[in-house]
């Protein structure tokens, strides 16, 4: 009888799994603080692939560990950078699996953070280049939908404009719309070694005490062009999801980011949670509060669990 009066489902197809990739071959390196997630080279991450495929997964999302940083984040925008590479790899494999690549530069910094710095401070206009570019070489590796993560004002613009301008003006944007400067993203860090060397985010990421302001960001995006929005992170804001789904009719995403995954796994593997349940209800309540697929380091197990 619950099954038949249950309100909120979830399907494979509305969950994307994120992969770390990095150089080198047959490399599966373990990311400590979010068990059993590794770093992956292509080769191993083409294998990941063959398992969301099959898992009935809606897609993947890629984050790239390149051979080395600079403060250009020159390794985002190459034309044969790591996700690059790894788009070109999967699609040869896998003509028809979703994939999406974060469009972000503090995984290519040396000094971390997600745009260029000047002096002490972040140059938003003149790293709005930075992304436009590392956009179009996804796209032209091969990527369906492109995930800017910087929070750069006039991004979504920027983008837009860059793919239309190179023949991809069917390429969607998935804007991070609502992403906020979150303690919960320092598992991520460890896994992508993109930790700030000096400062944080709080110059562009957003403050966790402001709802109205989210809702500004999803409009100027929208406004920008963007096809999807995202809020990030996802538990501990499913009201503004919700605030957000009953506002604007465009497929909404959320990003259960990897601290809300390493608390679920951390009390599990202590015996103080039960993670199957813990899982599902938290996906659960993420649907619930209006999220049309969710982005989640527990896009497997919970598959495999939805049979
Ligand atoms: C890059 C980016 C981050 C995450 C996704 N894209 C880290 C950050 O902003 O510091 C976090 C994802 C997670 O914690 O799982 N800017």
């Amino acid at each position: 009888m619950r099954r038949l009066v249950r309100e909120t489902r979830f399907d494979p197809a509305q969950l994307v799994l994120p992969l770390f990739v990095c150089p080198g071959e047959g490399v599966r390196r373990p990311i400590s603080s979010m068990p059993p997630h590794c770093q992956l080279s292509i080769d191993s991450a083409v294998e990941e692939c063959r398992e969301v495929a099959s898992l009935g997964l809606g897609g993947v999302i890629l984050f790239g560990l390149p051979e080395s940083k600079d403060e250009e984040a020159s390794g985002a925008y190459a034309e044969e950078g790591i996700v690059q590479e790894a788009i070109r790899a999967i699609r040869r494999e896998f003509r028809d699996l979703l994939i999406i690549t974060d469009v972000c530069n503090c995984e290519y910094t040396s000094h971390g953070h997600c745009g260029k710095v000047v002096g002490e401070t972040i140059d938003n206009d003149a790293t709005l280049d930075w992304l436009a570019k590392t956009s179009v070489s996804h796209a032209r590796a091969g990527a369906d939908i492109v995930a800017p993560s910087d929070m750069m004002d006039g991004r979504v613009a920027a983008i837009r404009q860059a793919l239309d301008a190179d023949g991809f003006s069917g390429t969607p944007i998935l804007s991070y719309a609502a992403k906020f400067a979150s303690v919960f993203y320092g598992p991520f860090r460890e896994a992508a070694e993109s930790t700030p060397q000096f400062g944080d985010r709080r110059s562009y990421q957003m403050d966790p005490a402001n709802g109205r302001e989210a809702m500004r960001e999803i409009e100027l995006d929208l406004g920008e062009g963007a096809d999807m929005i995202m809020i990030k992170p996802a538990m501990p804001y499913l009201d503004l999801i919700r605030m957000a789904r009953d506002r604007y009719d465009v497929p909404l995403g959320a990003y259960q980011v990897s601290g809300e995954y390493s608390m679920i796994m951390a009390a599990a593997r202590n015996g103080w949670l039960d993670e199957e349940r813990a899982m599902m209800e938290s996906l659960t309540s993420i649907r619930r509060a209006g999220a049309d697929f969710i982005l989640t380091y527990f896009a497997k197990p919970a598959a495999r669990l939805l049979g």
